[in-house]
């Protein structure tokens, strides 16, 4: 088991994640600014004012840490200057927060000598938090979670998500999930990379595929999921690269399955 990290960086983590929270409640279905990154990728005034916030809480409490957020980057540079490197998205599911749809998080980790150590997703509409630490467990409101016991697709309840680049890849996805359809109980597309992770952690979700996240997306809920006992790769079955964004995460017993139909789907498999 690996040393336990330092608790002040959980407990930063969720102080952050709880102050997110608060600024999501208070712009939630407010008539607020939105502007375009793209034709279809939105950002709100309250992605901004959450990943400032955060920034200044780690300046002042840990001035030798680097953060990687989504709004302001990091600067330029993906290797981390310090030990310390904070990745943060400040509202994941920011299309459904736009149109007052309440299925959206904030999502903070920590990653120490590039290894994510400590995560913190948190649904302030659901009051839903979230937790892990590499080696110690991963928690819902403090009470321990687990993934599903699920063994057969046909009983699995998957999830997806479209990357916001879907118009360039669309045949692609649309092949996986045509192949997942015609397997799994259900298929479900919630907006919210970080939280349907985390539903895979609570053993709500079976199993969760996508295939152009961000590290911002995935990295503390990845790591929830694996505390929770689950499995995650990319589409061959190795080991995932936050920066290339390929994730397939299950309970572990469906994983070989769900990697098959992937393969199919991409006609990699007959
Ligand atoms: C998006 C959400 C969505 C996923 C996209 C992400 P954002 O993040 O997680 O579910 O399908 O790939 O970019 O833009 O809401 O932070
Ligand atoms: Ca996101
Ligand atoms: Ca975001």
């Amino acid at each position: 088991m690996s040393a336990s990290p330092d608790p002040i960086f959980l407990a930063t983590a969720v102080e952050a994640a709880l102050a997110a929270g608060r600024i999501q409640r208070r712009y939630f279905r407010q008539n607020i600014a939105i502007s375009k990154k793209g034709p279809i990728d939105l950002v709100t005034a309250a992605d901004l004012e959450v990943e400032r916030e955060f920034r200044m809480l780690i300046a002042e409490r840990f001035p030798s840490h680097v953060v990687l957020g989504e709004e302001q980057g990091s600067g330029g540079s993906t290797v981390p200057a310090s030990r310390y490197r904070w990745i943060i998205d400040p509202i994941d599911g920011t299309t459904n927060f736009a149109h007052g749809l309440a299925i959206f998080c904030c999502s903070i980790a920590l990653e120490i000598d590039g290894r994510v150590a400590v995560g913190a997703v948190y649904d302030p509409i659901a009051e839903e938090l979230f937790t892990a630490e590499l080696g110690q467990g991963a928690w819902l409101n403090g009470a321990p979670l687990r993934v599903s016991p699920c063994e057969r697709l046909i009983d699995a309840l998957m999830c997806t998500g479209f990357p916001y680049s879907v118009r360039e890849k669309r045949q692609r996805l649309v092949n996986i999930f045509g192949a997942l359809l015609g397997e799994a109980q259900g298929i479900r597309r919630l907006g919210s990379a970080a939280l349907d992770l985390c539903y895979v952690a609570a053993g709500r979700l079976d199993g969760f595929w996508e295939d152009t996240l961000q590290p911002w997306d995935m990295a503390a809920a990845a790591l929830i999921v694996e505390e929770a006992g689950g499995r995650l790769t990319n589409y061959l079955g190795e080991q995932v690269d936050m920066f290339r964004g390929q994730v397939v995460a299950s309970n572990g017993k469906l994983h070989a399955g769900i990697l098959d139909v992937i393969a199919r789907g991409e006609g990699r498999l007959p």
